[in-house]
C-alpha cells in the first residue's frame, strides 16, 4: 500500500517526503488550524506549498461548503491550487437547517467533479454502503475513518448512543440504530478495522477501481490492522509514523551486537 501523511504542517511533511516514507498527503481544516492557519488566505498558501512539494503525488484538500453549488465552486478553487489536488467530499446530505434536505448532495458533487476530470476523495465514510455509492459516483478513493469508530465505541461502551443514534441489544447482537456510524449486523467491538475489511472485500468482489484510504489511524496497532485488511492507502499522522520503526528489542539487540563487535580487532 501507499503511505500518506495525515497533516497540513509542511515541517512534518517535508522530511517524511524527502526520506521516501510518504508519497501523498491528506489535509483537513482541523489539521490546517493545528499547523497555524488563521485565515483562508493563509490556509491556501500552506496548501499550495504542500501541493508544490508533493507534485505529482496526491494531496487531499477538504471542502467546507455544504450546498451543492457552493461545494462545486469551492472544489474548483481548491483544484486550481495544484494539478495534484484531490478534493475531499463528505458523502451524504448534511444535517444542517438549510442544507440537510438533499441526502444526495455529496454523491452529486462527486459525480459532477468526476465529469470535470477532478479527482475526489469521499471522506468521513462510516459504513460500507457510503463507500460503495461514492465509488459508484466516481470517487478516486474512499476514506473510512476507523479511529473515530473506535473512539465512538470506547466512549459509548455502556451501549447507550447519543440521542437519535442509540444502540440496542437484540437477537444476541449489538446494533446501531443509525447506520451512519458503522454498518449493522453483529457485535462490532472491532468495527473500525471491520469497516475497512468490508469495504476492501466489496470493492474486490465487484472489481471497483476506487482505492480504499484508511483514515483516522490512532496508533501503530491500527496501522498493522489496516495492512492486514488490505487497504490501498494508509494516511497516518507524522507522530505515529515517527514511532513505527522503533522497538526496544531492536535497540537492545543492536547494543549487544555492537558490544560483541567491539572485541574484534583489525
Ligand atoms: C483523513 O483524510 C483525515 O484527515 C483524518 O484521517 C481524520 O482523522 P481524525 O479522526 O484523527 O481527525
Amino acid at each position: 500500500p501507499r503511505i500518506f501523511a495525515d497533516s497540513a504542517d509542511i515541517r512534518d511533511i517535508e522530511p517524511l517526503y524527502r526520506a521516501g516514507i510518504i508519497n501523498g498527503v491528506t489535509t483537513n481544516p482541523t489539521l490546517l488550524k493545528k499547523a497555524g492557519a488563521t485565515s483562508w488566505q493563509q490556509a491556501k498558501t500552506m496548501l499550495t506549498d504542500i501541493l508544490t512539494l508533493l507534485a505529482p503525488n496526491p494531496v487531499s484538500l477538504e471542502l467546507t461548503e455544504l450546498t451543492q453549488d457552493a461545494m462545486l465552486v469551492q472544489a474548483q478553487e481548491l483544484a486550481a491550487l495544484g494539478s495534484n489536488a484531490v478534493i475531499k467530499v463528505p458523502i451524504g446530505g448534511y444535517r444542517t437547517a438549510d442544507a440537510g434536505a438533499d441526502p444526495f448532495t455529496g454523491l452529486k458533487v462527486i459525480r459532477a467533479l468526476w465529469e470535470q476530470g477532478i479527482h475526489t476523495n469521499a471522506t468521513l465514510v462510516f459504513n460500507t454502503t457510503q463507500a460503495f455509492w461514492a465509488a459508484n459516483a466516481g470517487a478516486s478513493c474512499v476514506s473510512p475513518f476507523l479511529g473515530r469508530v473506535a473512539d465512538y465505541l470506547a466512549k459509548h461502551d455502556d451501549k447507550l448512543g447519543p440521542p437519535g443514534n442509540s444502540l440496542y441489544q437484540g437477537d444476541g447482537e449489538t446494533r446501531f440504530h443509525n447506520t451512519e456510524y458503522v454498518a449493522c449486523g453483529g457485535p462490532r467491538q472491532d468495527s473500525g478495522s471491520r469497516l475497512v475489511q468490508e469495504i476492501v472485500t466489496v470493492f474486490a468482489h465487484y472489481d471497483i477501481r476506487s482505492e480504499v484510504l484508511a483514515a483516522s489511524i490512532r496508533n501503530p496497532a491500527q496501522l498493522t490492522e489496516m495492512l492486514l485488511a488490505g487497504a490501498d492507502i494508509l494516511t497516518v499522522p507524522a507522530a505515529i509514523l515517527a514511532g513505527v520503526a522503533d522497538h526496544p528489542l531492536t535497540d537492545l539487540g543492536m547494543q549487544a551486537f555492537c558490544a560483541d563487535a567491539a572485541v574484534f580487532s583489525g
